[in-house]
């Protein structure tokens, strides 16, 4: 048995405005987030919201996929699904075990980050330097609550709309 705790990463890429997703979609091209984003995830158990997972349109390579929904009939080849936090949770758990790590991996959107923000261990966030119209917007950083870790300034690149900085906080 491996009692070792799993924490809770949120992974997610944040407007100056707050704005992470517009009409369903990123409200950005970005592909060196997108590069960031694989290395950050890959090799873990991923959980996402149904409106993430169809955003996206297919489970993402070298992860355990994890898809919330409530809807009893949705179909998702690929994944896993799940019909609460708490399901996707101890998928996610049982997962990150089997792999021998200790990670869960939150990659959004919104609804998601809502319900998962104060249970999260770490966040990694990459702070866009834009700011775009959107729809669904991040929680907020609260200082009193994360300290900053690390941070990354990437410069954009020629499939890059922005510049951006990524940062993990951990709790306090
Ligand atoms: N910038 C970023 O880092 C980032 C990351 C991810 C997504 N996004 C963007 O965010 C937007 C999507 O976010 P969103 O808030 O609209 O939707 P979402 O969080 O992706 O998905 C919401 C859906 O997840 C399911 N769900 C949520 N909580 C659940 C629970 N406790 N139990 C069971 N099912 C649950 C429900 O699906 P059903 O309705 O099927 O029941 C709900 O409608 C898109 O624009 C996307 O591009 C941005």
């Amino acid at each position: 048995m491996n009692a070792q705790p799993v924490h809770i990463i949120l992974v997610a890429a944040i407007g100056e405005n707050g704005i992470i997703g517009s009409d369903g979609q990123l409200p950005w091209r970005l592909k060196s987030d997108l590069q960031h984003f694989k290395r950050v995830t890959s090799g873990r158990p991923v959980v996402m919201g149904r409106k993430t997972f169809e955003s996206i349109g297919r489970p993402l390579p070298n992860r355990t996929n994890i898809v919330m929904t409530r809807d009893l009939q949705f179909a998702a080849p690929g994944t896993t699904l799940a019909t609460s936090l708490d399901a996707a949770l101890a998928i996610g758990r049982d997962d990150a075990r089997r792999r021998g790590i200790h990670e869960i991996m939150i990659i959004g959107g919104g609804d998601v980050f809502d319900s998962t923000m104060a249970m999260a261990d770490r966040l990694e966030i990459t702070h866009v330097h834009a700011s775009p119209k959107g729809d669904v917007a991040f929680p907020a950083i609260d200082p009193a609550v994360w300290r900053e870790a690390a941070r990354q300034h990437y410069d954009a690149g020629p499939d890059d709309d922005a510049s951006f900085d990524t940062v993990t906080y951990e709790r306090r």
